[in-house]
């Protein structure tokens, strides 16, 4: 059985998740979101629990049934998200930031349904909280990683996140190339950490790829203690 073959080198240790989109509410009707389908955070907290962890996986509105074993926690708005995260980040030893969460909200919501107009609409839209960069702040003894999603300069743009967020380490990937990307069940990233370790991980399933990401945060975790 694949279960029991399956090395259980993360027992002992908690993994926090995020994964999927968030929405972000215009009126009852409407919402802000983006294209991610949670696959890749999904089969990050899957892949963790077979190899022992405990894992909380808080997770955006997607079409996914939570992994065996996973405690999922359900959020809509990356305000939630953040709250969510929060309550649960001083007990954890692995969190990965895979969701991806909307940059904007609109300022105001409306409690009824919008009536059109003439004329174009123009709806305000004000930052929400960088919940990673937020995690990176108020980080003590976590291996903290993020995710970065670019269509160009990925490597470039990965690098700039790692360090201003503070981040242990960063998974980049190219969106819109073949095999990677949001809805896809496969997924070509490289990861990238603070020593100025640059490991390509090429096209694989995202299952697969879960496995590479959890190996080189191990072996990080274990760079680190020595
Ligand atoms: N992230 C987050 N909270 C936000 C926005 C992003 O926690 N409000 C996290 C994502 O989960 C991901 C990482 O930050 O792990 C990078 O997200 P990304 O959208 O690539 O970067 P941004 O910092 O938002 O920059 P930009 O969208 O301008 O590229
Ligand atoms: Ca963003």
């Amino acid at each position: 059985e694949e279960q029991s073959e399956q090395a259980q080198d993360l027992a002992g240790k908690r993994v926090l998740v995020t994964a999927g989109p968030t929405q972000e509410t215009v009126d009852p009707v409407r919402f802000f979101t983006n294209h991610s389908s949670g696959k890749m955070g999904y089969s990050l907290a899957e892949a963790a629990a077979k190899r022992g962890a405990s894992v909380t996986l808080i997770s955006g509105p997607t079409q996914l049934a939570a992994p065996a074993g996973v405690k999922r926690v359900d959020v809509v708005s990356a305000e939630d998200m953040l709250q969510a995260v929060l309550s649960v980040y001083d007990e954890q030893d692995i969190v990965i930031k895979s969701a991806a969460v909307a940059d904007y909200r609109p300022v105001q919501t409306s409690d009824k349904k919008m009536k059109k107009q003439a004329g174009n609409l123009i709806i305000e839209m004000e930052r929400t909280t960088d919940i990673l960069f937020t995690l990176g702040q108020r980080k003590q003894h976590q291996f903290l990683v993020g995710f970065a999603a670019e269509t160009d300069d990925a490597i470039a743009y990965g690098l700039g996140k790692l360090e201003r967020k503070h981040l242990d380490a960063i998974c980049v990937n190219t969106v819109g190339k073949d095999g990677a990307g949001f809805q896809s069940d496969t997924n070509e990233i490289t990861y990238l950490n603070k020593e100025g370790k640059n490991q390509h991980f090429p096209s694989n399933t995202k299952q697969q790829i879960a496995h590479q990401i959890l190996n080189e945060i191990l072996a990080d975790m274990e760079a680190d203690e020595v």
